[in-house]
């Protein structure tokens, strides 16, 4: 499938669900990437720009990217979730960013799989639980336990990091977070 057709069944399959009022934050980047990488959901910035990755997240993207001296074209970038989940505060009416729940995980997980078919990529970067578990088909897995490794399934390579945004407040995951770019590295020269 292309991704414009990915785009249309999608479109199609939301028109007529809960979500057919929210703003949309499609994945984007080089159809023929060696490398996907995939989020939890869309915050403020990218639901505003209806771009993954941009704003704080974006700045960590580039980030990592020049650890891995690549270009945001030369990559693939999508989220599980492709709306922004908020919360609202009852007193203030302000909307704030909350983790994606079940019911938007299974609704919008059969568009990322369909993503990671038309690329056909040699590895896909998990960031955070959100995706390691929705790509392994496993509530159980952590990412405390498989960070930093190359995980094989279904003839798929995966290798889960952290989600940036967790480590901006603890220096020693941090360390680990390097460390596991590090591995990304040597890992892709040899795909
Ligand atoms: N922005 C995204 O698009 N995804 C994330 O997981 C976090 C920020």
């Amino acid at each position: 499938m292309e991704l414009n057709e990915i785009k249309q069944n999608f479109l199609n399959k939301i028109k007529n669900s809960e979500f057919s009022e929210n703003i949309i934050v499609f994945g984007e980047g080089n159809k023929n990437a060696k490398l996907f990488m995939i989020g939890e959901a869309p915050g403020g910035d990218e639901e505003k720009q209806q771009r993954p990755f941009v704003g704080k997240a974006g700045k960590n993207l580039d980030e990592f990217l020049s650890v891995l001296e690549l270009n945001r074209e030369d990559i693939f970038i999508t989220n599980v979730v492709k709306l922004r989940p908020v919360k609202i505060n009852e007193e203030t009416k302000r909307k704030s960013n909350r983790p994606p729940n079940k019911t938007e995980i299974e609704f919008f997980s059969p568009f990322l799989f369909d993503e990671i078919e038309m690329v056909n990529p040699k590895i896909i970067i998990t960031l955070g639980n959100v995706p390691l578990k929705t790509v392994l088909k496993d509530n159980k897995i952590t990412i405390g336990s498989v960070h930093g490794t190359v995980v094989e399934k279904d003839g798929r390579k995966y290798f889960p990091l952290y989600h940036p945004a967790s480590i901006i407040y603890n220096r020693s995951l941090k360390d680990t977070y390097n460390e596991d770019l590090y591995k990304l590295k040597e890992i892709l020269k040899s795909l």
